[in-house]
């Protein structure tokens, strides 16, 4: 076959024929993301191939991907031409038939540019999908309009609107993908121009296929549903029915407005902090992530409520555990909890019965610690009590291989004094999951005095194999989370005694955007554990600091929260009721504080609950618990409800006018009052403000 040198048709693409076939390479390491240069060349790659008469392009992606998105740094600005819809104009106006090759990841613009393609053949394990509708707009380049024309309008609705990636044979069951392609791919592609003269085949000549009403209203109804009521998610569903619609280009034209408009928007602008944000979270500046230790398997020591999801999360991420419990009671219990959570994913589709096999066979259940002989990390989840974490450390120290890493769940407690039990010390970091650990995405790495740097660089590699977020914090009580979720709570508790209800502080914090309210969440998750915590701290508490003692009466009258049927609320029919018991309860508080109530409004209480977020953020970020300040907003919007949209506590404070940030802060020190520690807010806010211009 008659063969030129590979040129660069611009920086970005490779250009080459093969025959008369113009291979285009996509080259822009490491993910080939959808920057001006890439569509530079691909518009000048189109025309070159249209001088040199070529018969048919190929599209493919140099690397390990097709492209995995446009550059989203590129989205804050005006988008220099040619954009990714004039690119695919080319490609539909050109002479000959396009082909898009994919493999790794096709997502995003990378995606529009292969449905702009004439055909899509995929290698194997390739994943397909728009995830713009999560980013906070929607799809800029037609994926509103050629995947309703492929797949139907439900199923466009579904998949645009959920923002999921797909794998290779469901997309070639929506119709999607042409051919899945086993060999070389390039090959394959050749191949398949050789076989048959393939015409132009542009998805927007088609109409959507029929389909019943009802189903395209389902899908609809579900997505708004799912999306909280974003306006992206509404506009995309609007888009997607358009495309039934004879105008294509008119459609075309509104969905780059809807694009143009919303990726400047406030919901986009945030979730594209976080973008970048959970990528910097997982780093450490200076820290050498080679030094990693692979890890092959786990121990576990303590089956409780979080042993239990943490040896979940390891098996689903296909690693082998050992877990150790105390006594073969306590054994019993746990291996049985274990069996149970898998029969019940496999009753409900959730896991093949082939998965959970595999799945239970890599489980061992042991009673002593010298059973993680054969692991390269352990991590103990037992009673949340110094004396039992230290004697369990040690003896997990001296069972593990020395090169092993150990790590504790634990939620307050002092790492360095638990490594102080041990005699490396080094090899100790806190790894902090969040309940369930299987599923809540957080993970906070924590740094201790002496946790050496191979010690978190395999902390920081395990939260990726295992599909986490993690945070990086130093040792403090609650760490970055917790330690802000208290203050957070606490100007819950004190919004009550002063004159609101749990309820209506439940509800400027869901109608601001958080999952559920503190309140609720407290219910949720038990009273009790703050509750043992409040009577241990009890001998240092401060006389003069305000207290809110209703969550203890709530506690004494037996009301610890869902599990007992009742707690800040009541649970008469499972859903939450406002309890006239405690009511009657924070009225006797408020009397007996000399309180005269005065009901906050809404907004009110939501800058009071943020205010306190922010000025302990800006505590743990001036004693460098927390790494950066957008750590914080990655910690709260992955393992607190915080709303994603707004990207973040700090992100949003960022954006708030600097004299009411200030009022709020002032608010805060005289609710809070005697013992209230200021936090430099405007100082960190303006660091932020500082990043964000450069
Ligand atoms: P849990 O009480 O449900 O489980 C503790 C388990 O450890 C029990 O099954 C007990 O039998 C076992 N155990 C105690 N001593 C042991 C020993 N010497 N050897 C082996 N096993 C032993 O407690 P939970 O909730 O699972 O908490 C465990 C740790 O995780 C605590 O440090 C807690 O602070 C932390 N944590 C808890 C979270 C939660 O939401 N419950 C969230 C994040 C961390």
């Amino acid at each position: 076959m008659d063969m030129q040198p590979e040129t660069a048709a611009a920086p970005g693409v490779r250009f080459k024929m093969i025959g008369s076939t113009a291979v285009l390479h996509i080259d822009n390491p490491p993910v080939n993301a959808g920057s001006h240069a890439v569509r530079a060349g691909l518009a000048e790659g189109i025309a070159r191939a249209t001088r040199q008469g070529a018969t048919a392009a190929v599209l493919i992606g140099a690397g390990r991907c097709f492209v995995a998105g446009s550059d989203l740094r590129e989205f804050g600005k005006p988008l220099a031409p040619p954009d990714l819809p004039q690119v695919i104009r080319l490609i539909e106006e050109a002479p000959f038939p396009v082909v898009a090759a994919l493999h790794g990841v096709a997502l995003g613009g990378g995606f529009e540019l292969a449905l702009g393609c004439d055909y899509r053949l995929a290698a194997p394990g390739t994943q397909v999908g728009l995830p713009e509708v999560g980013l906070g707009f929607v799809p800029g380049a037609g994926g509103t309009q050629r995947l309703p024309r492929l797949a139907g309008v439900a199923r466009a609705i579904e998949l645009i609107c959920s923002a999921a990636r797909i794998p290779v044979d469901v997309a070639q069951e929506d119709g999607l993908i042409d051919r899945i392609v086993t060999g070389d791919l390039l090959e394959g592609a050749l191949a398949f121009l050789a076989e048959a003269p393939q015409p132009k085949r542009r998805a927007l000549d088609l109409t959507p296929p029929a389909e019943a009403p009802e189903r395209i209203e389902a899908a609809a109804t579900r997505a708004l549903r799912r999306g909280k009521g974003r306006p992206n998610v509404a506009e995309a569903i609007r888009l997607v029915r358009a495309s039934a619609g004879q105008d294509a280009a008119a459609a075309l034209a509104e969905e780059r407005a809807v694009f143009q408009r919303l990726r400047l928007a406030e919901d986009a602008v945030a979730l594209r902090h976080l973008f970048f944000a959970e990528r910097r979270a997982a780093t450490v500046d200076g820290l050498d992530m080679a030094q990693a230790r692979r890890i092959s398997r786990v121990g576990v020591v303590g089956g409780g409520t979080m042993g239990q999801g943490i040896a979940r999360a390891f098996l689903a991420a296909g690693l082998p555990v050992v877990l150790v419990e105390r006594d073969q009671a306590s054994l019993d219990r746990a291996m049985a909890g274990l069996a149970a959570h898998l029969d019940k994913a496999v009753a409900k589709g959730r896991l093949s019965a082939n998965e959970a096999a595999g799945r239970r066979a890599a489980l061992t259940g042991a009673l002593e610690e010298r059973a993680l002989a054969g692991c390269d990390l352990g991590i103990e989840a037992v009673f949340e009590d110094m004396a039992v974490k230290q004697q369990v450390l040690a003896r997990m120290e001296a069972a593990l291989p020395p090169q092993a890493v150990l790590a504790t769940n634990t939620s307050y407690l002092d790492i360095d004094e638990m490594g102080a039990a041990l005699t490396d010390p080094q090899r100790l970091l806190g790894l902090h999951f969040f309940s369930p650990a299987d599923v809540m995405p957080l993970l906070e790495v924590v740094r201790a005095q002496a946790t050496s740097d191979v010690a978190l660089a395999t902390g920081l590699r395990l939260a990726r194999d295992l599909g986490k977020q993690p945070v990086v914090a130093r040792v403090a009580e609650g760490f970055v989370g917790n330690r802000i979720y208290a203050a957070y709570r606490r100007r819950a508790e004190l919004l009550v005694l002063d004159g609101a209800s749990p309820e209506q502080v439940d509800a400027a914090a869901t109608d601001f955007g958080f999952a559920m309210g503190p309140f609720a969440v407290a219910d949720l998750s038990g009273l009790d554990i703050a509750w043992a915590m409040r009577k241990r701290q009890a001998p240092q508490r401060d006389p003069q600091a305000r207290y809110v003692a209703i969550p203890d009466q709530l506690c004494e009258a037996g009301r610890l929260g869902r599990k007992t049927g009742a707690g800040w609320y009541d649970y008469p029919d499972g859903a939450p009721m406002p309890s006239s018991e405690v009511a009657a309860m924070i009225g006797a508080a408020r009397q007996e504080a000399g309180i005269a109530p005065k009901v906050p409004d809404a907004a009110t209480i939501q800058r009071q609950l943020l205010a306190a977020i922010v000025n302990e953020a800006a505590l743990l970020l001036d004693e460098g618990v927390a790494q950066r300040p957008s750590d914080v907003d990655v910690a709260l919007t992955n393992g607190y409800g915080f709303p994603r949209w707004r990207g973040g506590p700090l992100h949003w404070a960022a954006a708030q006018q600097e004299a009411a940030v200030a009022a709020d802060q002032d608010a805060l020190r005289q609710a809070v009052g005697h013992g209230f520690c200021v936090g430099p807010v405007a100082r960190v806010l303006d660091q932020i403000r500082t990043e964000q211009k450069g």
